[in-house]
């Protein structure tokens, strides 16, 4: 769908979108559709149970005495309250609600609402940015039926007091959409195809943007003594990889860099430890850690942020065959631990521990926040609402939880401690990889992790297991199984705190 930015001007063809606050009170451009079209609105507001309210609308058919092929009236909710977020969601909403209509075009004449602290620019890149997010699809692999999936949209015009502030506005966000379209592309596309090394090769397609990309294979990653993570890509016949990504954007081209981590697992059948058939399903996106840090270096790097940063993502498959690693097995660490691996199939941790340890020597970043779809144990916690965070560093974990409340990517903190850290100790080895009950999971792993955090070093985890993928009701913004959770707040992140 393409987007633009207008003064408001009378709505020549297509879907006329207004506004209106609770009550329902209509916004002045509301009023205008409503006088054009001889009271429709009106009339259509006494007959129905529109309110005004977020994720109402009300649509008018074909209105007798203009010339828009339908008026939709989209609630905005409490005008106190309507913000950046409000604004995508209304547009959102209105996408959603148009998308297989037939309709072609839309124009949203949506204004600030009195009381609303918004700048008139800000509104229309944000509602620019609602109407993208929603317009994504994965279609790759329909041969059939397309017309059913697609949108018929063709284009929507964003009307405005302030198109060139809104441009500039919508530039850096439409670079974070791109970051998180890569995103929930990564996490749809089935396992089949997205091996470990076709993975590295979307990544290497960033080198367009200035991203710098290295692909260790099995061989270097052996030199470099990455044991935990070639434990669990042992067992498949597909090569495992680590992808190196620097965007180095900042001023100073030394200036230290910030780091992301991702949990690369292309497919988790659980190796040895094998899962269930219906556990299994699903676990293609079990590399939706690695698919969050690649869309926020896009992100970053389209938008050409002021910051040095680095993206590590492992990427292996963990299966079962004569190779591969078995419960019971040992292995050792790049930071030089060992590990006893009681159960394959928490096999992320052993992924990140050496993903750690390399971006940790290599770069000596600021921060380093690996991502993961690591415990199926977060979803008992927290549902799919909010992501399980845990940090050492307080102002860190500050940050993260506030980029998250104001992407909409919330995030909730768990904590971690001395006795937790006590469930992984082994009988043979300087840890183990399971804790023998289903006690506090989520914080196990995170305590596993954090034994590979070096001295001083700020770091935070996100258990991203319950947020990657949706499989029940979609949210309001991610109209696809993949959502590409965290590429937005990362780069919200960065932007309020790292950058300059
Ligand atoms: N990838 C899974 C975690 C997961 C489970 C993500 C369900 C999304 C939905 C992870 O590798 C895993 O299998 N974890 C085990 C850990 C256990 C063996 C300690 C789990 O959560 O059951
Ligand atoms: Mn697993
Ligand atoms: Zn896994």
């Amino acid at each position: 769908m393409q987007l633009s930015f207008a003064a408001p001007q009378s709505v020549g063809s297509g879907a006329w979108v207004v506004g209106a606050t609770e009550g329902p009170a209509l916004s002045d451009a509301a009023r205008k559709a409503d006088g054009a079209a001889g009271g429709a609105i009106s009339r259509a507001i006494a007959v129905s149970k529109f309110t005004g309210k977020r994720a109402q609308a009300l649509e008018v058919l074909a209105p007798v005495g203009v010339k828009a092929s339908r008026i939709v009236l989209v609630g905005l909710g409490k005008a106190s309250e309507f913000d950046r977020n409000a604004a995508e969601n209304a547009a959102a909403e209105t996408v959603g609600r148009l998308a297989k209509t037939g309709e072609t075009q839309i124009t949203f004449q949506i204004e600030v609402p009195k009381g609303a602290k918004l700048k008139p620019a800000t509104l229309a890149a944000h509602l620019a940015m609602g109407a993208r997010l929603k317009s994504y699809s994965f279609n790759h692999y329909r041969t059939k039926d397309l017309a059913d999936h697609e949108t018929t949209l063709k284009s929507a015009v964003i009307a405005t007091s302030d198109a060139s502030g809104a441009r500039k506005a919508w530039n850096a966000l439409d670079a974070v959409a791109q970051g998180m379209f890569l995103a929930r592309d990564l996490v749809n596309e089935p396992p089949n195809v997205l091996s470990p090394a076709e993975f590295a090769s979307r990544c290497r397609a960033l080198t367009k943007l200035g991203v710098k990309v290295e692909v260790l294979g099995e061989a270097q990653m052996k030199k470099l003594g990455m044991g935990a993570l070639l434990g669990v890509g042992q067992g498949s016949e597909r090569e495992s990889q680590l992808v190196v990504m620097q965007w180095s954007g900042a001023r100073g081209k030394n200036a230290t860099p910030v780091a992301f981590v991702g949990k690369g697992v292309c497919f988790d059948s659980g190796g040895l430890s094998l899962k269930t058939g219906a556990g299994m399903i699903g676990m293609k996106g079990d590399m939706g850690g690695a698919a969050a840090v690649t869309g926020a270096i896009r992100a970053l790097a389209s938008r050409k942020a002021r910051v040095n940063a680095v993206g590590v993502i492992g990427l292996v498959e963990n299966m079962p065959s004569g190779s591969a690693q078995r419960p019971d097995d040992v292995v050792k660490s790049m930071s030089g631990q060992t590990i006893e691996v009681l159960n394959t199939d928490a096999e992320g941790r052993l992924v990140l521990a050496d993903a750690l340890t390399y971006t940790q020597r290599n770069f000596k970043p600021k921060f380093v926040i690996d991502l993961a779809t690591l415990t199926g144990a977060v979803l008992v916690a927290l549902g799919t609402e909010n992501a399980g965070l845990f940090s050492n560093d307080d102002r860190l974990a500050k940050r993260i939880h506030e980029a998250g409340q104001a992407v909409d990517e919330p995030v909730w903190r768990l904590p971690l401690g001395a006795g937790y850290d006590k469930m992984i100790r082994s009988k043979i080895a300087d840890m183990k990889n399971i804790t023998g009950t289903t006690n506090a999971g989520s914080i196990a792993a995170a305590q596993f992790l954090q034994r590979f955090v070096e001295k001083g070093q700020a770091w935070a985890h996100l258990d991203i297991a319950g947020t990657a993928w949706q499989d029940g009701e979609q949210k309001a913004l991610a109209p696809s199984w993949g959502v590409g959770w965290g590429v937005r707040l990362l780069d919200r992140l960065v932007a309020d705190h790292y950058e300059g």
